[in-house]
């Protein structure tokens, strides 16, 4: 029988990684449709510390309510515990993976836990080929890079740009990756070379082997000189980093060419439009049936998913202070025991 209180990280204040406490919590009661996880690893990502921190990053009228007690996380990987009776395509016992409930900012079920209850339309099979420290890597960063560049897959309207975002064709074309070490960064450096592009990867110098490894053409150590000085006529740049300066990358591009930030905060829409490149975001959004195509690239190892770190939940506060030294290389993982 499962158990009705659990380990879980969870926070009853905003503030830095002190408000991080590893304590008892209920276990998510299941609900129609939803499927009961153990959970053997966690994925972070930076949502995870922008709503630690109360989504002081966003503008004051984006910042979402959150209700506390609040359990943060998104990415899973775990063994099916329960299956509601509506729910379907998983039994118990089987090893799954996914991004639970992306959007949406804290409540009772969310990563940081012994047990998490996931829609099961959130959840694929965690490939056989990797283990659940790299299948609770892959969902958030692995989902955002396919929905940007391999295929949106669903009709939400897009709360960061009025227009649909539409990937663009990669093969044979020449695409800038900004941020490539990253979470996002190198699944996108993957996934562009797996669709034929010629990839250009731009990180600090550390990590030029990892991402020549992954399959890089080129390398710019954006610390030596600017990458937008050091390339043209490309057809496409994902800059990871996006915000403000994510205009910078305009010259770079070829007329009908694409750029796509990552993160909120592009105000050059003018000079794109003078230059004729199309400017796209879109914010990812929970897909099994998505991660499921995703994981026979990880499961045949098309694609590789890197671990900067692991930690364990309890430690979930020493996990968040190395994710905001910076230069992290592929992903920081939470062990469940
Ligand atoms: N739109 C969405 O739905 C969505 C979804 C997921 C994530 N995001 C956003 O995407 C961004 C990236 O997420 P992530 O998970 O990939 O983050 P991450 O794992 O923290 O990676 C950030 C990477 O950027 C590199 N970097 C830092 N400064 C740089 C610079 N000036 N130039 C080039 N690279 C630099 C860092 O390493 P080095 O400096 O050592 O190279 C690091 O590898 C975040 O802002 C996140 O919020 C958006």
């Amino acid at each position: 029988m499962t158990a009705t209180t659990m380990k879980a990280v969870r926070m009853h204040e905003f503030g830095g990684p002190q408000v991080l406490r590893y304590e008892d919590a209920p276990v998510p009661e299941l609900k129609p449709g939803e499927v009961l996880v153990r959970v053997r690893a966690v994925g972070i990502n930076p949502p995870d510390w922008y709503l630690r921190d109360g989504y002081r990053s966003l503008p004051a009228d984006w910042r979402p309510p959150v209700p506390f007690p609040a359990i943060p996380g998104w990415d899973v990987s775990g063994i099916v515990e329960a299956v509601a009776p509506d729910a379907t395509g998983f039994a118990v016992g089987d090893e799954v993976f996914g991004m639970v409930r992306f959007p949406s900012f804290g409540g009772e079920s969310a990563a940081y836990a012994e047990y998490v209850a996931a829609p099961a339309s959130h959840l694929a099979r965690k490939p056989a080929g990797i283990d659940h420290l790299q299948a609770a890597a892959a969902p958030m960063a692995g989902l955002t890079a396919w929905q940007y560049l391999i295929e949106l897959g669903h009709d939400h309207p897009n709360p960061l740009q009025a227009q649909r975002h539409r990937p663009v064709p990669l093969a044979g074309r020449k695409v800038l990756v900004n941020g490539a070490a990253g979470g996002v960064g190198h699944l996108a450096v993957q996934l562009a070379r797996w669709q034929g592009a010629q990839v250009i990867a731009v990180a600090s110098g550390a990590h030029e082997s990892f991402l020549r490894d992954l399959g890089a053409d080129e390398f710019i150590d954006y610390t030596r000189r600017p990458p937008e000085d050091a390339v043209r006529d490309l057809d496409l740049v994902v800059d990871t980093l996006g915000g403000p300066t994510t205009g910078r990358f305009l010259r770079t591009l070829k007329r009908g060419g694409a750029l796509f930030p990552v993160f909120i905060g592009f105000r050059d829409a003018d000079q794109a439009e003078q230059r004729g490149v199309t400017v796209s975001m879109t914010q990812v959004r929970s897909n099994g049936a998505q991660l499921a195509a995703f994981g026979q690239l990880l499961d045949a190892g098309t694609v590789r998913v890197a671990i900067d770190s692991t930690f364990p939940l309890a430690q979930a506060r020493e996990a968040h202070e190395r994710a905001a030294r910076g230069h992290i290389q592929g992903k920081i993982v939470l062990t469940v025991a």
